[in-house]
């Protein structure tokens, strides 16, 4: 029997139903924010990702050659894609830009749960400011989209300028490598690794730095640095606005094109991999032939979120099955087709078998049986069984539409 790829999933009827519904959920927070949909192609250039995207990334992506000889690759975020679109098409827009969207990505990782090699990201994208403001904005955006999914979870802000206060002089590469250690709290793996490095009288400011958890604490390790007020700001909006965060010095983030704000969120019921969202100020615009833009977003992992909130019961019933003779075959489709024009789930039986049989299959899945017969299609009236209590009525069409349409939940 052959099988899907390792890594991705199919989603029956009864998944895909409450997938649709928290995906709608998030959608209607970003339409209230003003941010706006849009859609790029699940296949990009290769180099859109390998110029600023990080080796991290790169290691992980789908590539293929076209059979006209590109290098082509499988989205693994939409980031990069997003703003290449914005120097293609969007650049002359009145900014700031608000856009969401929701859409697949690609990343060859080894799967486990809540780890896949295609999953699906809701995210956004603030292009073209820089200001405190819009970066709070993006925070507080995140944090009323996923509570309207009905997870815990816990949001950690971090600065990529209090770190590398502490590492200037060391080179690019060798930063990343430190920052890294800090993100996974590998205080040990660091330990080792600056004394190889010759670095180790840097490891108490560093893993105190990590570790501080307010900002007088954190400048008073970093001393004064030129985004401090910008930093300042941005935290006593997010103070004002009562969210609950903690501020985390140590995110570094996964992706080398932020520059400034970056923030995660982890759910509070995950294991290991429980980061729900990830998302910070960036600059890409500049190194795909557009002029350096501030942008700031977030990606929400939408798989994971579906994790934490596990399995919430039973979905939607069907509301009406219509049980059917061969002689009632024609009104049948007249009162099916009048139920789903009122909005209610209806499904005409398709056996061929005795009512009794049919009745007993629509009982199992369904909150009304409704049958006809040579009868009812003399008369054109409707029989109409309400399965749970066994209440049987003759109704005329009308009637049975209004009958059924009070236990369709909307
Ligand atoms: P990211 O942290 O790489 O950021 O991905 C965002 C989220 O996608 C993660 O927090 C995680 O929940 C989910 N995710 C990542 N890999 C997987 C996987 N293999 N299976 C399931 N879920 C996964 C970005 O992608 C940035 N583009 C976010 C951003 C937008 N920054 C600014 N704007």
């Amino acid at each position: 029997m052959l099988q899907k790829p390792r890594g991705t999933r199919d989603f029956l009827p009864d998944e895909m139903e409450q997938r649709r519904e928290i995906e709608g959920r998030m959608r209607e927070i970003g339409r209230r924010w003003g941010y706006r949909e849009i859609c790029t192609p699940e296949f990009e250039e290769l180099e859109l990702f390998t110029i600023r995207s990080g080796e991290g990334i790169i290691q992980e992506m789908y590539v293929f050659e076209d059979k006209g000889g590109r290098m082509m690759a499988l989205r693994p975020e939409l980031t990069a894609p997003v703003l290449r679109m914005y120097v293609n098409e969007g650049k002359n827009l009145p900014k700031p830009l608000r856009w969401y969207y929701f859409a697949d990505c690609f990343r060859y990782e080894r799967p486990q749960k809540g780890r896949y090699r295609q999953f699906w990201q809701f995210g956004v994208e603030l292009i073209g400011v820089d200001s405190a403001l819009a970066e709070a904005e993006i925070i507080l955006l995140a944090e009323e989209i996923l509570s309207t999914t009905g997870i815990s979870f816990s949001i950690h802000v971090g600065h990529l300028a209090l770190m590398r206060s502490m590492l200037s002089g060391v080179s690019e590469p060798e930063q990343r490598i430190i920052r890294k250690f800090l993100d996974k709290k590998d205080f040990d793996g660091l330990a080792d690794h600056l004394s190889q490095k010759g670095m180790q009288d840097l490891y108490n400011s560093l893993t105190r730095l990590a570790s501080s958890r307010n900002l007088q604490e954190v400048f008073a390790i970093t001393g004064d640095l030129p985004e401090r007020e910008r930093i300042e700001e941005l935290f006593s909006i997010l103070d004002q606005s009562g969210i609950p965060y903690t501020l985390d010095p140590a995110i570094a983030r996964g992706l080398d094109y932020y520059t400034g704000m970056v923030f995660e969120i982890f759910a509070n019921n995950l294991g290991t991999e429980n980061q729900v969202l990830g998302g910070g100020t960036y600059r890409l615009a500049h190194l795909f032939g557009g002029e350096d833009t501030p942008s700031c977003g977030f990606a929400i992992g939408f798989d994971r979120v579906m994790v934490s909130r596990g399995d919430q019961g039973p979905p939607r019933r069907l509301i009406a099955g219509i049980a059917h003779t061969p002689e009632g075959r024609d009104w049948a489709l007249t009162v099916a087709r009048t139920l789903r024009a009122a909005g209610i789930r209806t499904e005409l039986d398709l056996s061929g078998r005795s009512i009794g049989q049919q009745l007993s299959r629509i009982s199992k899945s369904a909150d009304y049986a409704l049958i006809i017969g040579e009868r009812e299609n003399t008369t054109q009236m409707v029989t109409v069984k309400e399965l749970l209590s066994g209440v049987q009525k003759q109704l005329t069409l009308p009637d049975a539409v209004r009958e059924v349409n009070v236990s369709e939940p909307r």
